[in-house]
């Protein structure tokens, strides 16, 4: 089958590799239908995640059909389509037990797929602890429609389940990218006054306008007066950093009131400064972490009532055997790109 593959720093190649078998009795094996590219996979791709196995799949978006479970495996069975989770979790340890599964003391448990065992830019993928990391998808809900919801969709979701948005709210969210938009979506089911999103890129601004015609926009500069103007406590009542550029930490915790709640979901490429004497008398909250994926059967609901549709975010459709050029639209944001879809059939 076809598999895209981390060859070494800096490379990734479409090689020919083996399906797939089962390893364990909770195994499954998906045949992937769609996958997507993360920003995690440019991360991959130019060494900067140390865990990151040479010669693994990467991918780590997919829904697919299942194609076989092991003998102890009872939440699927061949021929569901399902949702694949980023992270593997084995359900059953006291971080599991608590929902925070991004934790998971098990050996495999964590961010593995596409990172330290093959992942789903491939015609299938392995996934072990399979009752956990799929979820069937209701016949209502298409395979784009399901696409983002085991990785940024559930991103979006822990962010704006952990932040603590009360419905008088004014709520910031610094970075309109993919995981951005799908926190803005996750934000809005809270129901907050009001909504204000911060992205240093205006096409994208243009994009949340379009969709969302009932938020607030605002660029980067000037951002704190804006906040300020909109706000009625003297800043934002809940702040979620979803950018991760070099000054994001800081606008965050600067543009939220005091006693806010700041819920840092970026990830930096260097430690970030809490300089606490300027914070002194604002007694913030804030909140960190990587994402608890384990709310995707309650996303599969809410899509399938309509009540979050992440599909404006597909602008791109390749085939897997294109799968290179889709890479160098993703990387290089050409042609106002947000996500890609990557068919496995085409
Ligand atoms: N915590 C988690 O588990 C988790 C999961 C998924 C993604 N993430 C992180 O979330 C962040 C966003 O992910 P993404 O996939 O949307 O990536 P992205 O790079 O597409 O989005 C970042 C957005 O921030 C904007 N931006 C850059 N500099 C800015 C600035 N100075 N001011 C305002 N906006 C600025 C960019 O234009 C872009 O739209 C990344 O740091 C990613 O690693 C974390
Ligand atoms: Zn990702
Ligand atoms: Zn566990």
């Amino acid at each position: 089958m076809l598999a895209y593959t981390y060859v070494r720093q800096g490379q990734f190649q479409l090689l020919e590799k083996p399906k797939p078998a089962l390893r364990d009795d909770r195994d499954a094996i998906v045949r992937v239908t769609l996958s997507s590219i993360c920003t995690s996979d440019l991360h991959i791709k130019h060494g900067s995640v140390p865990r990151a196995v040479p010669g693994v799949t990467v991918g780590h978006e997919m829904v697919g059909v299942v194609e076989a479970v092991g003998s102890a495996v009872s939440s699927v069975k061949p021929g569901d389509r399902v949702t694949v989770n980023v992270e593997t979790f084995c359900g059953a340890c006291f971080f599991c037990r608590n929902g925070w599964v991004n934790n998971c003391t098990d050996p495999q448990g964590g961010w593995a797929l596409g990172c330290r065992i093959d992942g789903g830019q491939a015609e299938y993928v392995r996934v072990p602890y399979a009752d956990q990391g799929l979820n069937r998808i209701p016949d209502a809900v298409t395979d784009e429609q399901a696409l983002f919801v085991g990785d940024i969709l559930a991103t979006g979701y822990w962010a704006a389940q952990i932040s603590e948005i009360g419905e008088g709210d004014t709520v910031l969210i610094i970075g309109a990218g993919p995981t951005g938009i799908c926190t803005l979506q996750c934000v809005r089911l809270k129901r907050p006054r009001r909504i204000i999103v911060c992205d240093i890129d205006e096409a994208r601004l243009a994009f949340v306008r379009r969709q969302y015609p009932d938020v607030l926009t605002a660029a980067p500069d000037g951002l704190k007066d804006y906040v300020l103007a909109h706000a009625e406590h003297g800043g934002a009542d809940v702040a979620l950093e979803v950018a991760g550029a070099p000054d994001t930490f800081r606008m965050a915790w600067d543009c939220a009131r005091p006693n806010a709640v700041v819920t840092v979901v970026a990830l930096y490429d260097g430690p970030q400064t809490l300089p606490l004497p300027e914070m002194y008398g604002k007694n913030l909250t804030f909140k960190t972490g990587g994402v608890d994926g384990c709310h995707c059967a309650e996303t599969l609901k809410l899509i399938e009532a309509g009540q979050i549709d992440t599909t404006p975010l597909i602008t791109h459709t390749f085939a897997l055997r294109d799968i290179e050029e889709a890479y160098r639209v993703f990387e290089n944001r050409l042609d106002g790109v947000i996500k890609i879809a990557v068919r496995t059939d085409g």
